[in-house]
């Protein structure tokens, strides 16, 4: 296998980003095509599966037409989790999928937890409560909502599993994904029948579940003559994005937990057990290696905050090199706390911890002495608060890391990489590798291809660790302060409810 490649797939909400991985490791090239997400009202997110594909296709293309795909020995996915793609007989798409970030199924989750008799039994069931990210409250929707599209309705696949599906032909899932859907039992790794009876939805919606590091398909002809891949190559289970990004950056065993900043940010730790929080503040899933469970905490909007809040603010920075990074220079010049402004990410409302999908986001304390710089400092600050509460959870549930990896956005940028090491008060570090949920897919591929007997080898063999940086005693202190000062302003993400005048 001394030229092989592995291929990593991201399926993601900003965009689709496929990677090629040496035997030992190394990167050899990346492929990014930006996604649009359509926000049809306040609260709502949506992207069509086609779009998916599509980016898929763009990104493998770009990888493939300067080398030979002969040296692709398999293909891993990764993708946001929990969004539905709604199929009808044909395995054609119905409408839109309802992403992880959509927040129009309260009622749903109100009439899952009744069917099913209160949260103990969901907690039993399926170790997490009725979330309006998760998938079974979309199906739910679809139900009462469009009746017409539900009468469709013949599977019910998660994002990476469709690209998957378009590649080999094969419907098939695996337990990272599988347990994010609120219908499968992360504990016994099986669909819940108890789950889907109590709902009245039968158990032929969702597909068979294979291994996350399994062939579950080969490349059929008519995807190879679309992606340049050769006809016949395998496509391995891979995973939700958290599980694959902690395996990208080789946090796959107890003990350990990463912190991750992409569209969404996410704390977790990877657990010997399903531990299920009390509260059910924090989710609990399957991790892609087999036997391993892990605890997570989810802010809604991380990255996707920052994205918004540079698309409508920083519109002269459109087009510039770099429109990020010259944000964030401007922000390191501020002080800590922003001189007052304190900012709510809750702009698609929140999970972790406060379960509500009607919470908006908010800047507390402006004045006329504040400057973009100052915004800029303060939506970082406050995501990364929103962050501390997920790494609190953990602590409450005996989960404290010692150290935290970080992933994704949060990762690359050395602001916000000092940021998280002095608002959580925990070492950070980064692994050479820092290419995200993708790279766990390669290496997901890797293992399926026969090149590692299982992950945990092929982490040791590709990722190396970076020496940690550690949290500044005196900043850590000023912002346990400011934290304070940002959990005391919750009050601010919940207006107060009006009926909206209508002017003309
Ligand atoms: C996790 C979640 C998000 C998405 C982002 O529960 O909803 O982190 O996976 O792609």
């Amino acid at each position: 296998m001394a030229d092989a490649l592995f291929l990593g797939l991201d399926v993601g909400t900003s965009g689709v980003k496929a990677l090629l991985v040496t035997e030992a490791g190394a990167v050899e090239a990346t492929a990014t095509t930006p996604l649009a997400l359509s926000t049809p009202r306040p609260g709502w997110a949506e992207q069509h599966p086609d779009s998916w594909w599509d980016a898929s296709l763009a990104s493998i293309r770009q990888l493939l037409a300067p080398r030979s795909a002969r040296r692709v020995r398999a293909v891993g996915i990764s993708g946001q989790m929990h969004s539905s793609v709604f199929l009808d007989r044909a395995a054609e798409v119905i409408r839109p999928a309802l992403l992880w970030c959509d927040g129009r199924t309260t009622a749903e989750c109100a009439e899952i937890t009744q069917r099913v008799g209160g949260e103990g039994r969901l907690r039993d069931w399926v170790c997490n409560p009725a979330l309006e990210g998760f998938t079974l409250p979309k199906v739910l929707w679809l139900r009462n909502q469009e009746p017409a599209a539900f009468a469709r309705l013949a599977t019910v696949l998660l994002a990476k599993d469709f690209v998957r599906l378009r590649l080999t032909g094969t419907l098939g899932t695996e337990p990272s994904d599988a347990s994010g859907t609120l219908m499968f039992d992360p504990a016994r790794l099986r669909w819940s029948r108890d789950m889907l009876d109590a709902v009245g939805l039968p158990v032929s919606l969702v597909p068979e579940v294979g291994g996350s590091s399994e062939v579950l398909g080969h490349v059929t002809p008519a995807a190879a003559a679309l992606t340049g891949l050769v006809p016949g190559t395998p496509v391995v289970g891979g995973g939700a994005d958290n599980a694959c990004g902690a395996a990208g950056v080789g946090a796959i065993t107890p003990g350990e937990a990463v912190a991750s900043w992409g569209t969404s940010g996410t704390v977790l730790a990877p657990t010997a057990e399903p531990r299920v929080d009390p509260a059910l503040r924090a989710h609990t899933f399957c991790h892609v290696a087999p036997g391993v469970w892990y605890v997570m905490g989810v802010v809604l909007s991380a990255g996707g905050a920052f994205a918004w809040y540079r698309d409508q603010f920083a519109r002269d920075l459109m087009g510039a090199d770099q429109p990020d990074a010259r944000l964030t220079e401007e922000a390191a010049a501020i002080p800590a706390g922003a001189d007052g402004v304190t900012f709510l990410p809750y702009l698609q409302g929140e999970r972790t911890p406060h379960r509500d999908a009607a919470m908006r986001g908010a800047f507390v304390g402006l004045s006329l002495a504040h400057s973009r710089a100052h915004l800029t400092r303060a939506v970082l600050e406050g995501v990364c608060f929103a962050l501390r509460d997920s790494v609190s959870i953990l602590q409450e549930l005996g989960l404290a890391p010692s150290h935290l990896l970080l992933t994704g956005g949060g990762a690359r940028n050395p602001l916000i990489r000092r940021l998280q090491a002095d608002v959580f008060g925990l070492p950070v570090s980064t692994v050479d590798r820092e290419e995200g949920p993708a790279y766990g897919a390669a290496l997901l591929a890797a293992v399926g291809a026969g090149a590692f007997p299982d992950l945990a080898a092929a982490v040791r063999h590709t990722l190396t660790r970076a020496p940690p940086a550690y949290p500044d005693p005196q900043a850590h202190r000023a912002y346990q302060a400011l934290y304070d000062r940002f959990r005391a302003s919750y009050p601010a993400s919940r207006p107060p409810r009006t009926t909206e005048p209508r002017v003309g």
